[in-house]
């Protein structure tokens, strides 16, 4: 059986991330078949520029997130929310996945995002944000896979149910079918 690679990117540094410890949950209990790729090194990306981005010579933090997103079959985004919007770390990654224009890694790639945050929305603007940010940047947003998890109430590390929303929305990804006859 082929092996699905899910690139993932975590839009918070914090060492105690709740939202990097669901994705490290996520990775270490995906299904048979299926590899998530947590993409590291993202504090180490210059903010996007195209003065530093040329045709002979990309910054090497750039041309590593380019090959490991690139080289995935699908993205997911694991994010918290930072002022009403997605983590500037996360739309950083996001515009340099989107050059070259027309031709960025995120190009047609099935693209979901989760996350949480302990306010009662969970974070919905930013993965509301998130995913058109992507959208726009190439990548096929999947629309049944968000979840934008409140953390008030509930331990997201634990809660079954909470634990069985955010698998699911791995599975529809994985499963999503790019219909190509469109593009
Ligand atoms: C600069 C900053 C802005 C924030 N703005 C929001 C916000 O707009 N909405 C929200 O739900 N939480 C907001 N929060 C709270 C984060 O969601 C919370 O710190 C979350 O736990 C961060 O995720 P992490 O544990 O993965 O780092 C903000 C936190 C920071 C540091």
């Amino acid at each position: 059986m082929s092996q699905t690679r899910v690139a993932v990117l975590v839009g918070s540094l914090r060492t105690d991330s709740v939202n990097r410890k669901l994705a490290e949950l996520l990775r270490d209990n995906a299904p048979d078949g299926v590899t998530l790729d947590l993409v590291d090194g993202l504090a180490d990306l210059p903010f996007y520029n195209e003065d530093v981005d040329t045709e002979l010579d990309v910054p090497q933090a750039a041309r590593a997130l380019r090959d490991r997103v690139g080289g995935a079959d699908r993205v997911l985004a694991v994010t918290p929310e930072y002022n009403g919007t997605m983590p500037a770390v996360l739309n950083n990654a996001i515009d340099w996945l989107s050059r070259p224009y027309g031709q960025g890694a995120l190009t047609g790639k099935p693209f979901g995002v989760v996350g949480t945050t302990p306010t009662p929305y969970g974070g919905k603007w930013s993965h509301a944000d998130a995913a058109r940010s992507a959208g726009i940047a190439g990548a096929v947003v999947v629309e049944d896979v968000t979840v934008s998890q409140s953390s008030i109430d509930v331990d997201v590390l634990s809660d079954p149910e909470v634990l069985g929303k955010l698998h699911d929305a791995v599975a529809t990804l994985v499963d999503f079918q790019v219909d190509t006859a469109a593009a």
